[in-house]
């Protein structure tokens, strides 16, 4: 994570590798002055840059030391690469589509859960932010089909609800209730469809699904509308999501 060094690298494996073209178009836009390294025009592809020394066509480069952001998950979209329909990766830039390292999403949302989202191309990263030991709680907006029965919290609280075909009992679960049909729910982990199977489990189900944090971080602090984004350090993040003052 963090603080990456101004590493001198080649200017062509710079560019491929933030998504800018192939090799083949970085020796093209040398040759018509489109590059320049401090103020120089550069004398060949394989020459050693820092990226903060780069302009190309005149602007400095995007996002060179990683690519890191919030994203506010519509409903309906698909957090995949592949699969047809509305996927999340299309309401970013294409260019971020090839960079690499590749960016990925800090664990999944289902297509019919909306809400928060962190999107990074930092392995450490989405470790951190993923890892049970690493207590990052996940706080999910819920609205449920049928009221509840009164014995949903204790049972999630209690450590011992095992969710179909599974062994492992989920970690205790804070519930608050708001109405009989509306709750929160934070999960101290993430298992495939977690929140909709932990209602399956105490006979209810889910109708919609949104989550509102990630650790500290409020979706509806950032002020992003369903399919906007707003990059961010992995520091300034982390910071967000597990102030100073929250131990490990
Ligand atoms: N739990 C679910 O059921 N779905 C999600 O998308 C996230 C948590």
């Amino acid at each position: 994570m963090n603080n990456k060094p101004l590493k001198a690298e080649r200017l062509d494996k710079l560019l491929t590798s933030l998504g800018y073209g192939l090799r083949k178009d970085v020796r093209f836009w040398i040759k018509d002055g489109l590059i320049t390294i401090d103020g120089e025009c550069p004398s060949s592809p394989a020459q050693k840059v820092t990226p903060d020394k780069v302009l190309l066509m005149e602007k400095p480069l995007d996002h060179p030391y990683g690519l890191t952001f919030i994203y506010h998950k519509p409903l309906g979209a698909v957090c995949s690469r592949k699969e047809d329909g509305h996927l999340i990766y299309a309401d970013f830039p294409e260019r971020w589509l090839v960079r690499k390292p590749a960016l990925s999403s800090v664990g999944r949302l289902d297509k019919e859960t909306s809400g928060l989202l962190i999107m990074t191309d930092d392995g450490q990263l989405n470790h951190q932010l993923t890892s049970p030991k690493k207590h990052i709680s996940k706080t999910y907006a819920v609205t449920l089909h049928s009221p509840l029965n009164g014995s949903e919290a204790d049972t999630f609280a209690s450590g011992k609800l095992v969710l179909e075909d599974e062994e492992k009992p989920c970690l205790p679960a804070e519930l608050t209730i708001h109405d009989e049909t509306h709750v929160s729910l934070v999960l101290h982990e993430g298992r495939y469809h977690q929140v909709r199977r932990m209602f399956a489990a105490v006979g209810n189900h889910v109708e919609t699904l949104e989550r509102t944090h990630i650790g500290a971080l409020s979706l509806q602090d950032t002020t992003l509308a369903p399919g906007e984004y707003k990059t961010l350090t992995p520091e300034s993040l982390m910071a967000l999501v597990k102030p100073t003052n929250q131990s490990d």
